[in-house]
């Protein structure tokens, strides 16, 4: 039923420069695979196929990932490594991207309404890709989106973070409906230490309902001198409904150096080795 996912990826990554002076941080690889691949394919999953991606200046390769390469198809066509484009190609061919450029970064919110033209007048998700999620059946976007069905009101993935991290994110706090869902009733972006009212941070998965729009466009600046998309959250929880959602799966962190090396050591064992060796078996099956 939710059929695009917003991507906001003008940030500048600065926390691994030099790596990203030229090349957009979406695009670092966990194994062989560009952070926003994994994004883009966790949606796919959860049955979006309309992929809206906020860029920047120096981010054309994104936009390049994400279409054909006649010359390598044409070099490698037939070869052993054709292969190595399948999941690519897949993905290429069941979304479809747009792309606009948002000029000024002025926060998450900010960048959020600069999709609003992508977007249009219908409920969306926003992934931010930095945040790697897997979960080995059902995607975090997925769980979100059958949630959605039945609740239709804006939701936010959460996880319970220690004490001294709730600085780094947005933090909620709410009602518990069930073991792993609250009816949001506030909301903070970065608290001040010893200031958050839970230890619940909101990571980066949302699904939006389209009033969100309007209400960005009345929310002030604020943490940072930004317009936080967390600020807008609570003003449509105030006056609606907002849910937080306990997600089931892992998150790493990989705006992080730590936390991007935790994601490469977690997805090469779990994913690149399991798939390489499920790959080799059916090439022995076929020969057989
Ligand atoms: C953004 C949001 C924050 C959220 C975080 C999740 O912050 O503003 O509320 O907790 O993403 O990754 P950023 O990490 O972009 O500073």
């Amino acid at each position: 039923m939710i059929k695009k996912c917003l991507f906001p990826a003008a940030g500048y990554g600065t926390r691994f420069l030099p790596a990203t002076k030229s090349m957009p941080k979406e695009m670092m690889p966990i194994v062989n695979k560009p952070l926003i691949e994994y994004g883009v394919e966790e949606a796919i999953q959860a049955g979006m196929n309309g992929m809206c991606i906020v860029t920047g200046r120096g981010k054309n390769t994104l936009m390049d990932h994400f279409d054909k390469n006649y010359e390598l198809e044409h070099q490698i066509s037939g070869t052993n490594k054709e292969e190595l484009l399948f999941d690519i190609r897949r993905v290429i061919d069941s979304a479809h991207f747009t792309y606009i450029r948002q000029g000024e970064m002025k926060g998450l919110g900010h960048a959020i309404l600069v999709g609003r033209e992508l977007v249009g007048n219908e409920p969306f998700a926003v992934v931010l890709a930095d945040d790697l999620c897997v979960n080995e059946d059902q995607g975090v976007l997925a769980q979100m989106a059958a949630l959605y069905k039945q609740f239709r009101c804006s939701i936010v993935a959460v996880e319970e973070v220690p004490a001294e991290d709730t600085h780094k994110y947005g933090v909620i706090a709410g009602q518990m409906i069930r073991d792993d869902l609250f009816r949001v009733d506030n909301m903070v972006e970065k608290p001040e230490p010893g200031t958050a009212p839970s230890n619940l941070a909101i990571i980066g998965r949302y699904i939006l309902t389209p009033d969100i729009f309007d209400i960005i466009e009345d929310t002030e600046p604020g943490k940072g001198g930004e317009i936080q998309i967390t600020d807008a959250l609570l003003k449509q929880a105030q006056s609606g409904c907002v849910l937080a959602y306990k997600f089931k799966g892992k998150r790493f962190d990989c705006g992080s150096v730590d936390g991007y090396i935790e994601a490469t050591n977690y997805c090469y064992e779990n994913i690149y080795k399991k798939d390489q060796a499920s790959k080799l078996a059916q090439q022995q099956t076929s020969k057989k």
